[in-house]
């Protein structure tokens, strides 16, 4: 049977990318601190093990599952956090990641790694969208620097010591089980707001636009990462693959298509912009669809509409429960 090792397993999107290779008839691990992830997020049939990718323990597991497969996608993922506690940022998506990767070049040289970039942070704000994967990189938050480092070092292990990796640079991925604190937490925001009945707030103009890509297409395209021939290993963006949808949508829109799901309107409230926010990010998707034959499923509207049932469905049973 063959096995993936998960790490941010007991995630958002960990918790979908583990239902897919479930489905695929794989032996699924799941490595988890439960920092943000939740036992909740884990499905039937997994193996898990709570563990930090920072730990001796985290690398002996590798050490002795030797898995065909490690999924990377524990994280510190706020990149707010990451500014105002780059340290902390550093040693979890750098330092906890080279933890996984020593163990992979000494134990288990034959495992492929895929690893959980960002597609929105990783270019900056000096290109002309949509941007294509051999864009030049300029990260403007600790969390983009340290997506960008893991690269840096993947694109070593490969040549230098034979590691197979492939690298998936997710845009502004919603869906359930998502939480507030990701790169797409606005969905999850907005999706409380008109639970609440209370408007929703708009920062600036509400014209900045982002690639928001559902999360089962997510958990696609990683299966497919970890499962397709890949091109030769080479330099640092031969391997890395963007995952979105190729459109750009603004935060309004967004608000109109979720109302429209939720059959509900509220009122659209204006903050002062906020400093140092990207104005426009969306995503080539071209090189995922040729070379793995991947193309995003659901739609915006789709999309919403499942989110919505989903923290509806939630809010449904929380009140139940205070009742
Ligand atoms: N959500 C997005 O829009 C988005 C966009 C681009 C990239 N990503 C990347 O995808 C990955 C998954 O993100 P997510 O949105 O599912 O977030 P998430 O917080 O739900 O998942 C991260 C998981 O990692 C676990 N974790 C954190 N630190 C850990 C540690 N030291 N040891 C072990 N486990 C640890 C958390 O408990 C959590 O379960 C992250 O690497 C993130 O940077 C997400």
């Amino acid at each position: 049977m063959t096995t993936v090792l998960i790490t941010g397993g007991a995630g958002f999107i960990g918790s979908h990318v583990a239902e897919r290779f479930l489905a695929e008839g794989w032996a699924v691990h799941l490595l988890d601190n439960l920092v943000t992830g939740k036992r909740s997020n884990i499905p039937a049939g997994a193996t898990f093990h709570e563990l930090d990718i920072r730990d001796a323990a985290s690398a002996e597991l590798i050490a002795t599952l030797r898995p065909d497969v490690l999924v990377h996608l524990a994280a510190q993922m706020d990149v707010r956090k990451s500014v105002t506690d780059p340290m902390f940022d550093a040693q979890t998506n750098i330092v906890g990641s080279l933890n996984l990767l020593e163990a992979i070049r000494a134990h288990s040289p034959k495992t492929r790694v895929v690893f959980s970039s960002t597609g929105g942070a990783i270019y900056g704000d000096f290109t002309t969208p949509p941007n294509v994967e051999t864009f030049e990189k300029n990260p403007e938050s600790p969390y983009g620097i340290a997506k960008y480092a893991v690269e840096l070092y993947l694109a070593y292990y490969g040549r230098v010591h034979g590691v197979e990796s492939a690298v998936v640079r997710f845009g502004n991925v919603y869906g359930p089980r998502q939480d507030p604190h990701g790169e797409a937490g606005v969905v999850a925001i907005f999706c409380a707001r008109l639970l609440e009945g209370r408007p929703v707030t708009v920062y600036g103009d509400g014209l900045q636009t982002r690639d928001y890509v559902y999360v089962g297409d997510v958990a696609d395209v990683t299966w497919r990462a970890a499962t397709a021939a890949l091109p030769p290993v080479g330099q640092l963006d031969a391997r890395a693959f963007n995952v979105g949808t190729g459109i750009a949508t603004d935060v309004l829109r967004l608000a109109t298509v979720l109302s429209a799901a939720a059959g509900v309107s509220v009122p659209v409230e204006h903050a002062p912009e906020r400093p140092g926010e990207q104005r426009t990010s969306y995503l080539d998707i071209a090189k995922a669809s040729q070379l793995l034959g991947w193309r995003p499923q659901v739609s915006l509207e789709e999309g919403l509409a499942r989110s919505y049932a989903w923290f509806a469905e939630r809010h449904a049973a929380a009140g139940t429960e205070q009742k």
